[in-house]
């Protein structure tokens, strides 16, 4: 399926005319196309608005600098063909940017790009050492679909997600060789400050989370495979400019070899809202910390262990979480200020292997601990 489906866009890309397209009378709307392969990405920069196709050709990005497709014109296609690699340099990145709307971004079959983290990995993620480029600024990239890319060894975070209406399906990103190189903070997809985002299909091997949903409405996450990194998480919530997560459902996933299963983490002391959030059948396996794990005391990216109010956490459904975590992680584990946890729904889930948590506060009733 996934196949033929990409061969099919590479067929489209190579049969389109390489003619640049008349210039429209004024009024009418353009029709015709003109596909353009680049083979640098100062080329890509300087000629992408007036290409409706964009192939990427084993593009060698110089150190220091983004693989810029933002405000691509309307309806562009873009397709990474071959290897993509990027200079060592220490910066903030991103390394890709891509902005606009209606754009359908895929790769050809065999394609990689390749963040040649390894040159950055130090075990320190963005805690320190050396500055690592993020990877993936989907930033303003609106009612959009990502399709079917194939992601190597990010230096550190990968997809930032900031967008209306953006589809991100059949991911792959395997920052495996990370696990015992140094690989840290490699959260896969972090989203903010978005509504209706789909992530389908992903298949991740990390060292962070697998997503992170920091604020946004209406986010689905589903079909996932996610190993080696923290866990599906919401959070940390608070703190930030937007700091309002809503409907949210993460369905139909596995997560394993992981820090956590699923967590909600909000901020100590901090304000907004997290609401209608939705695990549901989740099967883990060999999960070292705690399976399912809610708390409202993050600071500074640690748990102080005293819950505030100021997060409150509504609608909650926790069904369908199954597997097993090790002997000395924890089943569950619900930390939440007085009555800022309700209206949740706790059903189907059989979680065992680890300990009983003795440390849970004002944990709401149809959950349990
Ligand atoms: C929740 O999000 C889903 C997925 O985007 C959407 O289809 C649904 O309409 C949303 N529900 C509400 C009540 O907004």
């Amino acid at each position: 399926m996934r196949t033929s489906f990409l061969s099919m866009l590479a067929l489209g890309a190579a049969a389109v005319s390489a003619a640049p397209a008349p210039s429209p009378a004024s009024g009418m709307v353009e029709r015709s196309s003109s596909s353009c392969t680049f083979t640098s990405a100062a080329s890509a920069k300087a000629g992408k608005k007036s290409c409706s196709t964009i192939v990427l050709d084993n593009i060698e990005v110089p150190a220091g600098e983004t693989l810029d497709l933002s405000k691509l014109k309307e309806g562009t296609k873009v397709i990474f063909k071959g290897e993509t690699t990027f200079g060592y340099k220490e910066w903030k990145g991103p390394l890709i940017r891509m902005s606009g709307s209606n754009i359908e971004v895929s790769g050809e079959e065999g394609h990689v790009i390749n963040g040649n983290g390894a040159k950055w990995w130090d075990s320190k993620g963005t805690n320190g050492g050396k500055t690592k480029p993020k990877f993936f600024y989907a930033h303003g990239l609106d009612d959009s679909t990502i399709t079917g890319l194939n992601v190597k060894n990010t230096p550190v975070q990968a997809f930032s997600v900031q967008a209306d209406n953006l589809v991100l399906d059949q991911i792959t990103i395997d920052n495996s060789d990370g696990d015992d190189n140094g690989g840290h903070n490699t959260d896969a997809f972090d989203v903010g400050e978005s509504t209706y985002i789909t992530i389908s299909n992903a298949n991740i091997k990390n060292q962070d989370d697998c997503l992170a949903v920091n604020s946004g409405e209406n986010i689905i996450f589903t079909g996932g495979t996610c190993s080696g990194g923290h866990g599906i998480s919401i959070g940390s919530v608070g703190g930030r400019d937007d700091n309002t997560v809503k409907n949210v459902t993460i369905s139909d996933s596995t997560v394993t070899n992981s820090d956590n299963g699923v967590r909600i983490k909000t901020i100590y002391k901090a304000t907004g809202e997290v609401s209608d959030v939705t695990f549901s059948n989740i099967e883990l396996s060999n999960i070292a910390k705690y399976g399912i794990v809610i708390e409202q005391d993050y600071e500074n990216g640690s748990p102080t262990g005293t819950p505030t109010t100021g997060v409150p956490i509504t609608g909650l459904t926790v069904e369908k979480i199954t597997g097993t975590v090790k002997s000395s992680a924890t089943d569950v584990y619900i930390l939440c200020g007085d009555g800022s946890c309700s209206d949740w729904t706790w059903s189907g889930n059989t979680l065992s292997g680890g300990k009983t948590s003795s440390k849970c506060k004002n944990v709401p009733s149809g959950a349990s601990c």
